[in-house]
């Protein structure tokens, strides 16, 4: 299994903040938030990672990390997004990486609480498709949403409704098989001109592989103000990434 971490985009909504410097390096408690999903790939056994980067300051994530030595890696990969076409179009640029391995993306401004070594034991598994993880949460308008059945099914998922049919977002933690790359070359741009990844996940839920589980320990993005200033206090709290699950 390898792993993909996401931290291209311009990170709009943390501005001014992200005026001078890429998003994924601002700090959360006491590091760098890049470090975090470095440290849940790793934790959860992955040792292959590529670390998809793009917009402003893309440099300076190489001057910070290297190859990887502070996680324990040999080697750490780098490829840069253009624009910022959406979280799939920046997974899109990873497809030689992968080499039709099954893959973990983690995005660049998710942090947990514990360790998703099971999940992703679960899935290595799986003989085929995709899992997601989900989380219950007081504001999904803010997320992709699970509808869910009374089994705890996933029946749809819709990318930031206004009026959403659960309280489960679809937390930036994503795991799928080879196929993703011919999936995302058939998708279109969404209304906010992104290859939405929710639009990925629905393709394996119609085709009956999409498996999902509800994430132990807490999750939160650290997107906004709000949540960038909820991170640092649940880390400082709690800490993030658990070594057991
Ligand atoms: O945090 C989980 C949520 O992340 C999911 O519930 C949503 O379904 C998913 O669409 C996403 O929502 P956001 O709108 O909050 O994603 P955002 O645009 O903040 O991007 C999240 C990360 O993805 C960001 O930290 C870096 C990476 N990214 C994003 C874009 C738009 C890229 O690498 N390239 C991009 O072009």
């Amino acid at each position: 299994m390898k792993g993909i971490i996401l931290a291209g985009g311009y990170g709009t909504r943390l501005l001014p903040l992200t005026r001078v410097t890429n998003k994924h390096l601002l700090g959360v408690y006491d590091r760098p938030m890049i470090y975090y999903p470095i440290q849940c790939l790793v934790n959860a056994g992955v040792r292959d990672i590529m670390l998809v980067t793009g917009g402003n300051k893309a440099g300076e994530f190489l001057e910070l990390l290297g190859n990887g030595q502070e996680f324990g890696l040999k080697e750490l990969h780098y490829t840069y997004q253009e624009g910022a076409g959406g979280i799939a179009a920046a997974l899109a640029l990873t497809e030689d990486f992968a080499d039709g391995d099954r893959i973990i993306v983690v995005l660049g401004d998710n942090i947990i609480e514990r360790n998703i070594r099971r999940a992703a034991e679960t899935f290595a598994t799986q003989p085929e498709g995709a899992k997601i993880l989900l989380k219950e949460v007081p504001d999904p308008q803010r997320f992709g949403v699970a509808h869910i059945d009374a089994a705890g099914k996933v029946l749809d998922i819709e990318e930031k409704p206004k009026e959403p049919k659960s309280n489960y977002a679809v937390i930036g933690i994503y795991m799928y098989d080879a196929r993703v790359y011919e999936i995302i070359k058939t998708l279109k741009p969404s209304g906010r001109g992104e290859l939405e990844i929710t639009d990925v996940n629905n393709h394996y839920l119609r085709a009956g592989i999409l498996t999902s589980d509800i994430l132990e320990g807490w999750w939160t993005d650290a997107g906004t103000i709000e949540s960038l200033h909820r991170a640092a206090n649940m880390i400082a709290r709690d800490g993030a990434n658990h070594l057991d699950d």
